[in-house]
């Protein structure tokens, strides 16, 4: 097998111009009903039944949504949510909006999840919530994380940006913590370019996020002219302006349509990837739940570098070189300047998560991957790592 002549990207969105989005949105075109309106809701319907969950609020991101779940769950300036530093900067500057402190604890270092034996210790009397993230998919220990917030009344709030289909001992994620995050961004299983959703059991807190993602009016425009009511509004509390339009609604309920499709296909490619990049003792595989099911959004590998002649940034620069785009996932957050500067984190503070760091590589995984370039892939990385054995 030889290097791939053309580029074999990280990611891409299950979306082109022969796609059913197309005809959909000329339909919301025709409509003339851009903004939050019946496509909205007929997404939030859909996307609430898939998971299993009472309500589904759709909002314009998953850091909208981490934010509202936040705020309705009374988090506020002073006090603390305990966090992971392994995951996108979204998932603490959420916590940030609310003038809340994001405690972050170290990590599982085979999952890559926030490790839950170290929350307890990270508790203290200003603590008002956890925020654990399902990295790549993979789902976190969600009976522990369970335990832990009903014993020391926190919200339990999960960034599911990564885990739309995961599934965690037979329930779906977002029907198992107080609040489930997910995004639609671009990159997502579920892509849109930009969008969110906020699910909840509660009836109440619902309600109260269906208010609150659009300025905190009782009626939107398209209640208002639903109910024939045009002009009359309140404004209950404030709010905020992270609604979802019907353009996005409608690019959403295609994709939902195939969401298990696309999943069977990140499936399938996962397990090329596992079967062929076995045995390898310089490289660590990701693994999948003992009890549940992983999303794939990505396929994260670990490079043993210390029995290695290179490190994993020149790994991925000459992956790079013979057309295969890789990436890290993630830059611990305690490591950005924002993070010492603002919370005085430093180096050296989680040693899992930044020993992860040194040695990831996300390798390409999406629903338009061929397989035969998931072999070219497993090929290239073979061959660069066998030549790259210090014994
Ligand atoms: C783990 C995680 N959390 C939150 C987000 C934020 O999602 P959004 O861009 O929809 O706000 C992302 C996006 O990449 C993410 O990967």
């Amino acid at each position: 097998m030889t290097a791939s002549k053309k580029l074999i990207p990280l990611s891409r969105p299950w979306i082109g111009a022969d796609g059913p989005e197309i005809a959909a949105l000329n339909e919301v075109f025709a409509s003339r009903w851009l903004s939050t309106g019946p496509r909205t809701g007929e997404f939030e319907q859909r996307f609430s039944e898939y998971i299993g969950v009472k309500h589904a609020i759709a909002v314009s991101s998953c850091t909208a949504a981490i934010h509202l779940a936040l705020h309705v769950s009374g988090v506020t300036a002073g006090d603390e949510v305990i966090t992971t530093p392994y995951t996108y900067t979204a998932t603490s500057e959420a916590i940030g909006y609310t003038g809340a402190k994001p405690v972050m604890v170290d990590i599982n270092p085979v999952t890559l999840n926030l490790a839950p034996a170290k929350v307890e210790s990270a508790i203290t009397p200003r603590t008002r919530a956890i925020l654990p993230v399902h990295i790549a998919g993979h789902p976190c220990d969600m009976a522990t994380l369970t335990e832990i917030s009903q014993q020391y009344n926190l919200a339990l709030i999960d960034d599911a940006a990564h885990g739309l289909s995961s599934v965690y001992q037979q329930n779906m994620i977002g029907n198992i913590g107080d609040f489930s995050s997910f995004s639609f961004h671009a990159t997502k299983n579920l892509a849109i370019g930009e969008g969110g959703m906020v699910t909840t059991n509660s009836d109440q807190l619902a309600e109260r996020l269906r208010i609150i993602r659009h300025h905190g009016i009782t009626k939107d425009a398209w209640q208002r002219q639903a109910q024939g009511d045009i002009w009359y509004y309140e404004v209950t509390e404030q709010g905020f302006k992270y609604n979802m339009s019907d353009i996005q609604a409608t690019i959403g309920l295609c994709q939902l349509a195939k969401l298990e499709k696309q999943l069977a296909i990140r499936h399938n490619l996962a397990q090329i990837y596992l079967q062929e990049l076995a045995g390898i003792p310089e490289i660590e595989l990701p693994t999948e739940p003992l009890d549940g099911r992983h999303a794939w959004h990505l396929f994260i590998i670990q490079l043993d570098c210390e029995n290695l002649n290179i490190d994993r940034s020149q790994f991925i620069r000459e992956m790079r070189a013979e057309n295969i785009e890789c990436g890290v996932h993630y830059i611990p957050l305690h490591l950005f300047p924002y993070y010492q500067q603002t919370y005085g984190y430093q180096a050296g503070d989680f040693p899992i998560a930044e020993s992860a760091y040194s040695r990831v590589v996300s390798l390409p995984m999406h629903p338009l991957l061929e397989v035969e370039d998931v072999y070219i892939v497993a090929e290239a990385i073979k061959r660069r790592i066998k030549s790259a054995c210090l014994e």
